[in-house]
């Protein structure tokens, strides 16, 4: 399949998603403290979702059990929600995808949980600001490659590893399309971007080295070092200036910064 086309009117409604995403992850960051067990976050987020008359798409999608993927520490991606308790010092990505109308939005973020130790919190700075580095390449008349080149030498240049069996994708429609948007690549390589696709740029960055596992449940990809990981994520329109970006972090750092 080729990169869909979107109408500013479809756009609007992947924004409404997308937005329905950072209203979730901002209700999950409530939450978040030492003690709180990370199925407690699944299931207000599947309740907030259904409330806000939508559909929490993850769940059932190729078999994934849950609402949110939970990924604490050295899980990368897709960690299951489950009984585990949250303990201070830990960091927690939190990917959500909702569809409402017709039309799905996907975004990521990940917390600390009380105090963080600073290498920690130095690699969650970087990965949220790769994101935004790939985001600036987001234009007509660029290419995929130009993104994941901005995302690999920021954060290559200060040590970070890029996880490379995952990538970003086309989202609208439905979760996944094309292009395949890697973090890391050349630049003027990939598929050119054209005003109207929509797509979701992730980053996944490890504080050691970047090569990964998967769990035996098929489906948690986690460091082979034990070092943490993190992800950020955003839903983005390309137009014919800037990128712009459908999800939103401000309700999240909102709530963080009252906490
Ligand atoms: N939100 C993830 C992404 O960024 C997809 C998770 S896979 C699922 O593409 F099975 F959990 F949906
Ligand atoms: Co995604």
């Amino acid at each position: 399949m080729k990169p869909r086309i979107y109408t500013p009117e479809e756009i609007g409604k992947i924004k409404v998603s997308a937005r329905l995403v950072g209203d979730t992850l901002a209700e999950v960051a409530k939450m978040i403290a030492p003690g709180v067990r990370t199925i407690e976050l699944d299931r207000r987020a599947e309740t907030f979702i259904r409330a806000n008359g939508a559909i929490p798409a993850c769940k059932g999608y190729e078999g994934f059990p849950f609402t949110l993927c939970i990924s604490v520490n050295e899980v990368v991606v897709h960690g299951f929600p489950s009984e585990r308790e949250l303990k201070e010092g830990d960091i927690v990505s939190v990917d959500c995808v909702v569809e409402k109308d017709g039309y799905f939005g996907d975004s990521a973020y990940t917390f600390m949980v009380g105090n963080v130790e600073e290498p920690v919190r130095n690699l969650l700075e970087a990965t949220k600001a790769s994101l935004y580095k790939g985001i600036a390449q987001a234009k007509a008349g660029m290419r995929t490659g130009d993104i994941g080149h901005a995302v690999q030498s920021y954060v290559e240049a200060r040590g970070y590893g890029v996880v490379r069996e995952l990538c970003g994708h086309g989202v609208g429609s439905r979760m996944h399309e094309k292009p395949d948007v890697l973090n890391y690549g050349n630049m003027g390589s990939g598929t050119l971007l054209k005003e109207g696709m929509v797509i979701a740029i992730e980053p996944m960055i490890t504080l050691g080295k970047r090569n990964i596992g998967i769990a035996r449940n098929d489906w948690e990809v986690y460091t082979l070092d034990g070092k943490p990981a993190a992800h950020f994520e955003h839903s983005v329109a390309i137009t014919a200036s800037e990128a712009e970006i459908l999800s939103s972090f401000d309700k999240v750092e909102q709530v963080i910064k009252n906490k």
